[in-house]
């Protein structure tokens, strides 16, 4: 029997296929790229990767074949078209090969292709984001990414969350910071931005929470997944100035609720990789950082540590008194944490993911609710170890005099958000939601430590290629 196939294909049929079906299959034909090619002037070997499954294809080509000398002139980066014997090779290296019957060239690759066999840096590797998909690292990288994307709408849907696509262009600042990038069709901004597309400003959303919870209050259960933009000048590896966010919001909710969302969600998207993607995690785990594995099978059966910012305060202080070598050891209540603080909390005393909950109100976005001790807010901000924080979310203030107070406070104007207040008018009940930094979350199940290397093309601070 002769079939064209894939490798993923072939991988699936000698890991679960029956005998009966692995006996019938004889001729194969596969379309990929060499990834290495190599002979001993009798019997040669290619690597093939065909784009459809992290492993490669091993094809055998021997002296004597018509095509041999086509065969041992491959490089790495050709395009090739093989046809030949399928062999289960339960003994090799490999669980199966192809012994070549025909080979085609379909595109040769230019001899000045940067991809060679060596180890190449993750920097140099930046510098040609457009191939280093052909990578093994970045091949890996890239199919869990979209493993991780299909696993959030799953997570969601199968609970009955609405999808709803924010807009990436508006007029607000969700989070108040200050750190939009302005959406406008002018060249000359003189005369301010009336005669602009718009008639007024607008930027890129930095989140779509504001609009998420508009449909929460009327659908209860909703999810956003898309691109945001911030223009954080912070050059670190866990800052982009483009990433994708997903962002729950329930409504008849509390911030209780809230936790135990998010903590399903991440337990459900890590056992997801980990099932639908075990030759990616191996490497992972083995090229990348050794203790993945394990650390990622801990959290499944673990429940998340939850520490209130003040003890972690106390916690800090006592850190410093005990001389551990902080950057900043200047801990006091009501600052904002730094992430070498973050990563203590989690990383040493916990050990584990850690919600950190009611922040100082000052530290912390307008729309949070306000606890009844006039200086902290219902919000939670997920910690964990090697990435910092993952999520952070929060109960929003439904009352509406509380939240103009607040944005009075904060000198906030109230027109272009006049909207969102009505929220609290309309019938607005109680309710929480959080953002994941989706990059974060590739970063925290590969192992992978900057984010610009879970990113297709990464945007960050002077950087904008390609
Ligand atoms: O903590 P943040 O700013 O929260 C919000 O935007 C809320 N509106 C979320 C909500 O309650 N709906 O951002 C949420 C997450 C962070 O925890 C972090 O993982 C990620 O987004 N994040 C970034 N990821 C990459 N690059 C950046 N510059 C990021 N800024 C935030
Ligand atoms: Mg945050």
């Amino acid at each position: 029997m002769f079939e064209f196939v894939t490798a993923r294909e072939l991988y699936e049929l000698v890991q679960t296929g029956s005998q009966i079906e692995k006996d019938q299959l004889e001729y194969v034909e596969l379309d990929g790229w060499v990834r290495t090619n190599r002979n001993n002037g009798s019997i040669g070997f290619i690597e093939l990767n065909d784009g459809t499954y992290f492993k490669n294809v091993q094809l055998v080509y021997n002296k004597g074949d018509d095509d041999y000398d086509l065969c041992a002139s491959l490089n790495t980066g050709d395009a090739i078209n093989a046809y030949g014997e399928f062999k289960i090779t339960s003994e090799g290296k490999q669980p199966f090969e192809i012994v070549l019957k025909k080979l085609t060239l379909v595109s040769k690759c230019d001899i000045s292709y940067p991809l060679q066999k060596k180890r190449h840096s993750f920097e140099f590797l930046r510098e040609i984001a457009h191939l280093r998909p052909k990578t093994n690292t970045f091949a890996a990288v890239f199919r869990v990414r979209s493993v991780l994307a299909m696993a959030i709408h799953e997570f969601f849907q199968n609970q009955g969350f609405v999808y709803v696509n924010g807009p990436i262009i508006t007029g607000n600042d969700a989070e108040g910071a200050g750190e939009t990038f302005t959406v406008t069709s002018l060249h000359d901004l003189s005369k301010g931005y009336k005669d602009d597309f718009f008639g007024k400003h607008t930027n890129l959303t930095v989140s779509a929470q504001l609009h998420a919870e508009a449909f929460a209050q009327c659908f209860r259960d909703v999810y956003t997944f898309g691109p945001t933009f911030r223009a954080e000048k912070s050059n670190t590896i866990r800052h982009a100035a483009e990433f994708w966010m997903v962002e729950p919001e329930i409504a008849f909710a509390d911030l209780e609720d809230d936790m135990s969302l998010i903590e399903d969600m991440v337990k459900y998207c890590i056992s997801s990789v980990l099932e639908e993607c075990p030759a990616e995690m191996e490497f992972f785990n083995k090229m990348i950082d050794n203790t993945l594995l394990e650390r990622l099978n801990h959290v499944l059966n673990s429940k998340f540590a939850v520490m209130t910012y003040s003890d972690a305060i106390d916690r800090l202080k006592k850190a410093v008194t005990d001389g551990f070598n902080f950057e900043n050891k200047n801990i006091f209540w009501g600052m904002d944490l730094n992430s070498e603080h973050e990563k203590y909390l989690c990383e040493q005393i916990i050990n584990g993911p850690l919600f950190l909950i009611d922040y100082p109100k000052e530290i912390k976005a307008f729309y949070m609710k306000q606890n009844e001790d006039g200086k902290t807010v219902a919000a939670c901000d997920l910690l964990v170890p090697h990435i910092g924080e993952l999520v952070g979310g929060s109960q929003r203030e439904e009352n509406y005099d509380k939240l103009v107070a607040r944005m009075d406070e904060l000198g906030m104007k109230h027109d272009s958000l006049q909207w969102y207040l009505d929220l609290r008018r309309f019938g607005g009940v109680s309710s929480a939601g959080f953002g994941l930094g989706f990059e974060r979350m590739v970063m925290y199940v590969t192992g992978m430590q900057n984010i610009r290397d879970v990113i297709p093309f990464p945007r960050t601070v002077n950087n904008c290629e390609f």
